[in-house]
Order: C-alpha cells, then sequence, then structure tokens
C-alpha cells in the first residue's frame, strides 16, 4: 500500500467537540452487559480502542429508559444507578486514553416481538404498529405513547451530559424505531406524524429537540440514519438529492450537529451523475459535519459477514477514502468490524504495519474484546 493515510490522523474540531483523529468506532452491539449493566469489562474495550488512535467511539445501541427499548437482556441500560455508574467508568476510561465517547441511544421498535427479555410484559411500539410493510405486530403508538419515548430519549441524553459524555448519537437507522416513523413502508400515519416525508422526520426531530432542552446548547448531539433497513435492505427514504433534501432540512432545523450516513459500502455513489456518497449528499445538502461508514479497511459488507463469510483486508477503497477526507466531502470515518477484529487496527494502519491487520470473522464475535 502506498497510500499515505496521515488525514485520517489529523485532529478534527467542532463546537466544543475535539477528536485526535477522524477515526470513529461505529456502534456495534455486544450484548456483554448482563441485567443491562456495562461491567468493566466494557470500559477495557473501549479504552483498548480509544488507546490506539481512535478519535470518537460511538457506543453500542444502548435502551433508552422505556420499557419496550430493548430485545435483549445483555444488551446496556443507558438508564438506572447501577447502569450509569457502569457508563460513567467507560467515560472516564475513555477520556483517560484521550478519546472522546458518545452513547447510542437507542429503541427497537417494531423489531422487538411480544415476550422478549428484558421486560417479556411489554407492549412492543411502532409508528403504525408495523414492522415490515403489510406485517402488523403490535397498534400503532397513541400520542401519549410517542410523548413517553421522545422523554425517554432526553432522559438519557440527560444522563448522558450528566455523567461526563461528550455528546450522543441517536440511533435513527437500520429499521429500529425512528427508522420505522422514516419510512413510508412501516409509517402510514396521517396525522402530524405521518402522511409525508417531512411529518414522518416530525417523531425524530422532536426527539432532537427534547434532546437538546435537557442538555446544553453545546452539547453534540448527532444522527444515525440509513437508507436500507433490516426488513429491506433496497429500501430507501430519498431516491434524488432534492428528496433527501426534504427529509434533512427538518432534523437539521430541529439541531442535529452530526449526521452518521450508514452505508454498508462506503465507496458506492448515492446517486445517479456523482460520485459523492450519502454522508457526502448529506454534508453538501445540510452544511453540517458527518461521518461515513461501510467496509472501511474490508472487502465485505456486514451482512455478508453474519453468514459464514469472513471479510479480508482490502486496501483499494482507502485510496477513495483518502479523497473524500482531503476534498472535505465527510469529515469523519466510521469503522465498524475492522475495530472489533483488531483494536489496533488505527495505530497499525498510522504506523504502516498493515501486515499485521487481523483479519475479521464470525469468531471476531465470539472472542470480542
Ligand atoms: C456485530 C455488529 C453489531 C452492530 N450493532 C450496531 C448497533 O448497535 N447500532 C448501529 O447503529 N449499528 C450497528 N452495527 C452496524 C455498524 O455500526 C456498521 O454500520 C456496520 O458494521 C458497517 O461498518 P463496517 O463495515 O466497518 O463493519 C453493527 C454491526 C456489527 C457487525
Amino acid at each position: 500500500m502506498s497510500t499515505n493515510f496521515s488525514p485520517l490522523f489529523k485532529p478534527w474540531q467542532h463546537g466544543n467537540l475535539t477528536l485526535k483523529s477522524r477515526i470513529v468506532m461505529a456502534p456495534m452491539t455486544r450484548s456483554k452487559s448482563p441485567g443491562g449493566v456495562p461491567g468493566p469489562d466494557v470500559a477495557t474495550y473501549y479504552r483498548r480502542r480509544a488507546e490506539n488512535a481512535v478519535g470518537l467511539i460511538i457506543t453500542e445501541g444502548t435502551a433508552v429508559p422505556h420499557a419496550a427499548a430493548a430485545n435483549d437482556p445483555d444488551v446496556p441500560h443507558f438508564y438506572g444507578e447501577a447502569a450509569l455508574a457502569g457508563w460513567k467508568r467507560v467515560a472516564q476510561e475513555v477520556h483517560a486514553a484521550g478519546g472522546k465517547i458518545m452513547p447510542q441511544l437507542w429503541h427497537v421498535g417494531a423489531v422487538r416481538r411480544a415476550g422478549q427479555h428484558p421486560n417479556p410484559d411489554a407492549k412492543p411500539v411502532s409508528a403504525s404498529g408495523l414492522f415490515r410493510p403489510g406485517k402488523q405486530v403490535t397498534d400503532p403508538m397513541t400520542d401519549s405513547e410517542i410523548a413517553d419515548v421522545i422523554s425517554a430519549f432526553a432522559t438519557a441524553a440527560a444522563s448522558a451530559h450528566r455523567i461526563g459524555f461528550d455528546g450522543i448519537e441517536i440511533h435513527g437507522a437500520h429499521g429500529y424505531l425512528i427508522d420505522q416513523f422514516f419510512w413510508d413502508g412501516t409509517n402510514i400515519r396521517t396525522d402530524a406524524w405521518g402522511g409525508d416525508a417531512i411529518r414522518r422526520m416530525h417523531f425524530a426531530a422532536e426527539i432532537v429537540k427534547a434532546c437538546r432542552r435537557a442538555t446544553s446548547d453545546s452539547f453534540p448531539i448527532a444522527l444515525r440514519f440509513s437508507q436500507w433497513k433490516q426488513q429491506q435492505y433496497e429500501a430507501k427514504l430519498a431516491t434524488t438529492p432534492a428528496e433527501l433534501s426534504t427529509i434533512l432540512a427538518p432534523l437539521t432545523d430541529a439541531g442535529v450537529d452530526i449526521f452518521h450516513a450508514s452505508n454498508r459500502r462506503f465507496w458506492e455513489p448515492e446517486f445517479d451523475g456523482s460520485t459523492m456518497n450519502l454522508a457526502g449528499w448529506t454534508k453538501k445538502i445540510t452544511g453540517k459535519p458527518v461521518i461515513t461508514v461501510g467496509s472501511i479497511g474490508l472487502d465485505t459488507d456486514f451482512l455478508q459477514t453474519f453468514g459464514a463469510k469472513s471479510a479480508g483486508v482490502e486496501s483499494v477503497h482507502l485510496d477513495r477514502l483518502m479523497t473524500m477526507i482531503n476534498d472535505d466531502e465527510v469529515d469523519l470515518a466510521g469503522v465498524g468490524r475492522m475495530l472489533i477484529a483488531d483494536p489496533e487496527w488505527a495505530t497499525k494502519l498510522r504506523d504502516g504495519r498493515m501486515s499485521e491487520f487481523k483479519p475479521y470473522s464470525r469468531d471476531s464475535l465470539a472472542h470480542l474484546a
């Protein structure tokens, strides 16, 4: 490899968020917090990445304080004294290693099935009660259920602010609750929360505003969104730059500071006639900083690696990433699986030790450390 990776290791600053590198650890569920409480091992796990040149860590999705938010008893909560004490230690350790960290605030919505732990009695909630187009799994949310979830996000944001996190990321991607409002396949409401593209953004916009009110004017709020849904990989929220502009405007107005545009392969152009990806377009349209993500450093996208395939290490597309950073098309680079497989991935890249990269496989998840 002859690519110069130094642009990835230039510090980055926005408002009062200063990062030592452009490398962001993408949020990745670990299911290693029994009872919802992240233990000292979770702090060690994130600290190892921060010690190795990762500028910003976005934690695994962590449940907001709402009974139906999670569907796995080992996913961490972002509420309750024990869980928040665990998270406070995580933030302290990452800070001690010179890193910054935001929790990814998560509600799974209708991806949760009735009876699932940690709260088997809680009814799944979703915009129109749909898991995917035509598949009704629960009732449409009432106004008071919507208000409860908005306030759950705000409470979690206030906790993040109080216990020393550097911002929050709101999980609006991949077909979970917020995305169930975004997507016309799962939001068939005709009231203030649905009906057209702008009204489908209303729920997320209210969450962003509530999180802002619960924290401070300068507390960074990132929003992750995606075209693809786990229910339907070909789904799209926007098929043209004009449609993307329509949906991003209410979110920008609500106060999103950083957009995290989730792609499976970052090098793929989003719309015809331009090489720009979803993150690039988002930055061009909103003027806000963006994180790009999707198979950075890998040759196989992450849905394929949930099957038997392992992912090989590759370099071709990293040239494209450097161009995107150098041209200010994107600001930050989200890295997922490579940072699971190899906590030292970023330092090895920086120091030209690419031959030492550890490959990612399903086994990497079993030995997650
Ligand atoms: C094991 C695993 C768990 C994940 N969990 C989450 C999650 O909790 N929240 C989220 O937004 N994305 C999650 N993702 C998606 C990643 O954040 C990332 O977008 C995806 O892996 C693509 O990046 P990569 O190709 O560098 O791995 C997960 C991915 C993997 C592989």
